[in-house]
């Protein structure tokens, strides 16, 4: 069940099918769309690095949602992964993403909704990706079909 995250994305679509427990949860720890940054309230050490109060720091949830001190291969995309503590949404000391539990749903539905109705989707092109170093995003990802 395990894949590669570069694994083709209709290879991904078998083990969507076959599992889609914590397809969700996998997808957003994979795919984080997001960085923050913050500013850092107190002096302190992280990670063996001595960071000052004032000082501006990014959090790039994709590194940490890839962290092999948490995650167990965390290059593979694994629907059935029991571990799945990812940062993707914040991690609620002050701040947590107010839209989570809404962004989680519409991610679940759409594969509940999507997954019955399709036996196969392949890439049927260039995926052409956001400029920008706030949000990964792509600008279209043409596919082709095989209906159920
Ligand atoms: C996949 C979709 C989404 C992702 C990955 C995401 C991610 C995030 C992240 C990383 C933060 C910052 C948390 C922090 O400061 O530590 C955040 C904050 C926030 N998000 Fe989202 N978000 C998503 C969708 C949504 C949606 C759908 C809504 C509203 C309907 C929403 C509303 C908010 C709000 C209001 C905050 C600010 C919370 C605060 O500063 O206390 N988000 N989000």
């Amino acid at each position: 069940m395990a894949r590669s995250d570069r694994y083709p994305f209709h290879i991904l679509w078998t083990d969507l099918r076959a599992d889609r427990t914590g397809t969700a949860h996998t997808t957003t720890r994979t795919r984080n769309p997001l960085r923050e940054r913050g500013t850092v309230t107190r002096d302190l050490e992280l990670g063996g690095k001595r960071i000052k109060e004032g000082d501006k720091v990014v959090m790039w949830f994709a590194s940490g949602n890839r962290d092999e001190e948490v995650f167990g291969n965390p290059y593979d995309f694994d629907v059935t992964r029991q571990n799945n503590d990812h940062i993707t949404f914040g991690k609620g000391s002050p701040h947590l993403c107010l839209g989570n539990l809404l962004a989680r749903t519409e991610i679940r539905i759409m594969f509940e909704e999507l997954i019955p109705r399709l036996a196969d989707i392949k890439l049927a092109g260039d995926v052409p990706r956001v400029r920008s170093n706030f949000v990964n995003g792509i600008k279209k990802l043409p596919v082709e079909v095989t209906l159920a």
